[in-house]
């Protein structure tokens, strides 16, 4: 494994430790809410401290993007962008669906990530032009042909309501012409789960760079195709994200088209 993969590691197994904790007794939990709709918890913040720490410990030259903590350094040629809790609804409802997630870019360049679900001790990890793996074995994305026979996920908008007709409308032409949609919860292990070949592709309005940027490599590393809604680079900057194996990714954004307005298309100024 890549040195500063292991480091990545440690520091997401770590998190896990924390949040696996906490998730024993989330009557004791303090919740605050940041905007509508948006919870953190003082798990949130242990977390992304673990990581931060560990990290900062191996490479103290190293910048941050953490969702919690904001930026650190972020001029530095290493940047770690970190979720220290990808699904934080689900975790304080006991919906054991979400993981901690932490990508490092490299001079604008995502090199390494890892996505790791406590719950099920699913650890994925790639580095750039070395694959993708979920504990230690090689994944690939799905080899599924047809839009028709393939099983999306995608995650609703709940926070930011500004897209919600042509989400609508996107999802009502998605639900006739796939197998099956769902909604887990945690757009990192939506990824991941695509780039185990889980799920044949994966779509979402408005994220944050944390949010997807571990997941997108792993995407890439196993074999599938990440875009933003016109199949263009800039989705970790706009957070609007399709991915897919080849073949489905394809169909994925024919499907969006004619859903997509302007503030939804590659043009728009994030
Ligand atoms: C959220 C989850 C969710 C997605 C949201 C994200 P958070 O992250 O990934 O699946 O739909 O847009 O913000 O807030 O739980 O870290
Ligand atoms: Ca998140
Ligand atoms: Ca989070």
């Amino acid at each position: 494994m890549h040195p500063m993969l292991t480091i990545a590691v440690k520091a997401a197994r770590r998190a896990g430790t924390v949040i696996t904790r906490a998730s024993q007794d989330l009557g004791a939990l303090k919740v605050r809410s940041k905007t509508f709709n948006d919870f953190v918890s003082e798990v949130d913040h242990a977390a992304e401290r673990t990581i931060i720490e560990t990290l900062q410990d191996a490479y103290p030259d190293h910048g941050f993007i953490g969702e919690e903590s904001g930026n650190q350094n972020v001029e530095a040629e290493n940047v770690w962008i970190i979720d220290p809790l990808d699904g934080t609804t689900n975790f304080l409802h006991g919906f054991p669906q979400y993981c901690v997630s932490i990508a490092l870019q490299q001079q604008g360049q995502l090199t390494q990530a890892v996505v790791y679900d406590p719950n099920r001790n699913d650890l994925f990890t790639a580095t750039r032009g070395r694959g993708a793996f979920l504990n230690d074995k090689r994944i690939r994305v799905s080899n599924r042909t047809k839009l028709q026979d393939s099983l999306i996920t995608t995650g609703f908008p709940f926070r930011d309501f500004s897209h919600l007709d042509a989400y609508l409308a996107m999802f009502k032409d998605m639900l006739k012409k796939t197998s099956g949609l769902r909604r887990p919860g945690s757009a990192a292990l939506d990824l991941a789960y695509v780039a185990a070949g889980w799920a044949d592709g994966y779509w979402e309005i408005g994220l944050s760079s944390w949010d997807l940027a571990a997941g997108a490599l792993l995407v890439h590393e196993a074999g599938g195709l990440v875009g933003d809604f016109e199949g263009n680079e800039g989705y970790l900057e706009s957070g609007n994200i399709v991915a897919g194996n080849p073949r489905i990714f394809g169909q994925l954004l024919q499907t969006l088209a004619p859903h997509l307005t302007d503030a939804l298309k590659s043009s728009a100024k994030s």
